[in-house]
């Protein structure tokens, strides 16, 4: 099928920065929150990002323009009925996931394809909320999705062939790389990046080296472009958090299991740069604080 209107369910990070992809390849993109000051919000985040690129010559002020004209926000679901694909990017609760898809299926024609941007939650749960089951997958985006090069393709044991292959296009249009993987806790890179952040909380817990001396060794040592820390107040601790929770839920394997100074962190609200403070502190453009780390 050939995708042309993209529908977005969610104006969050991931949201704006997957409606943001999805725009400035050309796609009309329907973007809808549930309210209109966090539309006001996404646009925003949009603007600043398509400034960004702009000042990076990465993209021209045309450029930019052109794809913001092509973003459409609205706060009903009804409005994203004409579109081809609608990908779905709310808060990680399985419950809100499926009142979405379950309202959005009795709208959309049964040719619109349906998929998740859920780093942890399990396709083929919210696929039986619908009648297109054959046409439900996983499109795992990457923060900030404006840069990430890849998407992984999820596919659940419902999801047909000819879905798969359409994502796959899709996802080659906004130039991105696909990886198609099974519908299993994690996918394929948080399964493999969560038990490692994990670690690193326990070495700082164990108190093996302090958080700047841990991040500096990970970006020295593997070349990774942040350290552990960053990466958990960069991607927030309470996603973090809940991504552990599942995967020790699914794999009853203690090293899933979330460290105490992640749930207390948590209980605190020091979420990462999204509160201003997580394992370092940071100012309200987001910018680290040249203050003490966390210890
Ligand atoms: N919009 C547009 N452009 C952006 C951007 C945004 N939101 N954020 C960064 N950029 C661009 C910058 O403009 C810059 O472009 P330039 O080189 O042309 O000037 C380029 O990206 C690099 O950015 P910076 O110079 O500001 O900073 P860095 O070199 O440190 O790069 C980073 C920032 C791209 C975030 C880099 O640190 C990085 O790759 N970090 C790792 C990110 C990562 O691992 N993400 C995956 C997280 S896991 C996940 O998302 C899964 C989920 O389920 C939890």
């Amino acid at each position: 099928m050939t995708i042309k209107r993209v529908g977005v369910v969610g104006f969050g990070l991931m949201g704006s920065g997957i409606a943001q992809v999805c725009a400035q390849a050309g796609y009309e993109t329907v973007i809808r929150e549930v309210a209109q000051p966090l539309l006001d919000k996404g646009f925003a985040r949009v603007d600043s990002s398509l400034a960004r690129m702009v000042k990076s010559t990465k993209i021209t002020e045309d450029d930019a323009k052109t794809a913001r004209s092509r973003m459409r926000g609205t706060t009903k679901l009804e409005d994203l009925k004409d579109c081809d694909l609608v990908i779905e990017a709310v808060i990680e609760v399985i419950e809100a996931k499926k009142e979405v898809f379950g309202t959005l299926d009795a709208l959309c024609p049964a040719g619109t394809i349906f998929a998740s941007n859920t780093s942890s939650l399990t396709i083929v749960e919210m696929a039986a909320t619908t009648k297109r089951m054959d046409r439900f997958a996983g499109l795992h985006f990457f923060n900030p999705p404006q840069v990430m090069p890849l998407v992984e393709i999820v596919r659940a044991i419902t999801t047909s062939e000819g879905t798969v292959a359409a994502l796959r296009e899709f996802v080659a249009s906004l130039g991105k790389t696909g990886v198609v993987c099974k519908d299993t806790p994690g996918f394929i890179v948080n399964r493999l990046m969560v038990p490692y952040l994990l670690g690193a909380i326990r070495a700082l817990e164990q108190g093996v080296a302090t958080v700047e001396e841990i991040d500096n060794a990970v970006k020295l040592g593997l070349r990774y472009p942040m350290g552990p820390f960053e990466l958990l107040d960069y991607t927030g601790l309470d996603i973090n958090l809940h991504v552990a929770n599942v995967f020790f839920d699914e794999f009853k394997d203690p090293s899933m299991a979330p460290p105490a100074l992640l749930k207390r962190m948590v209980l605190a609200g020091r979420l990462g740069t999204k509160t201003g403070r997580g394992f370092y502190e940071y100012d309200e453009k987001g910018q680290r604080k040249p203050s003490t780390p966390t210890k």
